[in-house]
């Protein structure tokens, strides 16, 4: 392509899956936090984002010595809730996301919300990967911990890998019963086509994760250029009130560049509601936005990431809709109309 490298937005990449499945904890393991215990019952109830520098991509993808090639500036990742009640909000992270990564426990398969995800999926023509997760709980499991997962299956038993194909067969049938053609993604050379990737990985030991998070990025890369270069789109994702900050929005900035000082208009309950941008908030690259934390103040901010703004009249704001930025060019009565068309 004759795009140039530094013009590429970051892919966002939603994680969804049944309820369990272990979407929060891979991306526990992949930050080095441990936002799943503190979630109420063990269960998201939320969506959530999180920001990966390229340079975190780099370093732990290292050993699969194929790192060469990062040109995006990182990878935005939205954790969706698998609980059975939460069809709204998958189907808010599946709507903003480039590509997803669709969570099966291998120990379980296909169950009722990998079904609904998968489903909401095809509806967008979304690619995306399936992350064959806990794979340390095949009995006998030998761990290597943060390996790269061919290495890892080299030193199991025969035993183990025995039960690893067994059940990996199963749910590649699964699959194929819901319309599907998946394959382990080492083995399969028409990724992105008509087939699938199957990434076995392990959440509490790490393995695989390099694997996914190369996959993920390699491949948004190599297919997705044109989605990713720059212009504006901006989902809100929750209105909260946050002490020292008022009401304030988090949204995630999908493509364009957002300012402080910017006019922006929100769908409200109402009527449109135009405002400026006060503050730009981030937390730390790494974290996950919706736990409670210190922020990064911004003048500006380029996509993809997930930002609080904080700015006057945020009150009635509507989760779930669209943020428009008021250009130079702008009629601010048509960007109101369109604001209220979510
Ligand atoms: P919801 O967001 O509520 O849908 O769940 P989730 O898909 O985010 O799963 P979560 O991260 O909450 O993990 C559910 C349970 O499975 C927790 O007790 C985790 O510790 C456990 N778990 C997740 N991944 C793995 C894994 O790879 N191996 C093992 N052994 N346990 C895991
Ligand atoms: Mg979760
Ligand atoms: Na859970």
């Amino acid at each position: 392509s004759s795009k140039s490298e530094d013009s590429l937005r970051s892919p966002i990449c939603c994680i969804m899956g049944h309820v369990d499945t272990g979407k929060t904890k891979l991306l526990d393991c992949i930050r080095g936090t441990n936002v799943q215990e503190g979630e109420a019952g063990g269960i998201t109830q939320q969506i959530g984002a999180t920001y990966f520098p390229a340079e975190n991509i780099r370093e732990r993808t290292k050993e699969l010595k194929a790192d060469a090639k990062l040109k995006v500036p990182g990878l935005l990742v939205i954790d969706t809730p698998g609980h059975e009640s939460f069809t709204n909000l998958r189907s808010r992270g599946s709507g903003l996301c480039d590509i997803a990564i669709l969570v099966v426990d291998i120990t379980h398969g296909l169950e009722p919300q990998t079904i609904e995800s998968l489903n909401l999926l095809k509806m967008r023509n979304t690619e995306f990967v399936v992350a064959l997760n806990k794979i340390d709980r095949l009995y006998g499991w030998k761990v290597c911990r943060n390996a790269p997962i061919v290495k890892a299956m080299k030193q199991q038993s025969k035993d183990v890998q025995f039960e690893f194909n067994t059940r990996l067969t199963q749910i590649v049938t699964q699959f194929k019963e819901q319309g599907i053609n998946t394959e382990l993604y080492y083995k399969n050379k028409e990724m992105g086509k008509d087939t699938f990737s199957i990434i076995p990985t392990s959440a509490i030991s790490g393995e695989g994760i390099p694997d996914l998070l190369l996959l993920l990025v390699q491949w948004t890369q190599k297919t997705m250029v044109d989605r990713l270069t720059y212009s504006s789109e901006c989902t809100v994702l929750e209105v909260k009130a946050i002490e020292g900050h008022g009401t304030t929005i988090d949204v995630v900035l999908i493509n364009g560049i957002l300012h402080e000082g910017d006019q922006i208009i929100v769908c409200g309950m109402q009527d449109p509601i135009v405002t400026s941008i006060r503050a730009l908030l981030t937390p730390h690259p790494m974290k996950e936005l919706r736990i409670k934390g210190s922020y990064l103040h911004h003048k500006e901010i380029k996509a993809a990431q997930s930002i609080k703004i904080n700015a006057q009249g945020l009150e009635h704001a509507i989760a779930g809709t669209s943020l428009y930025v008021v250009g130079p060019d702008d009629d601010v009565e048509n960007v109101k109309e369109a604001a209220m068309e979510d």
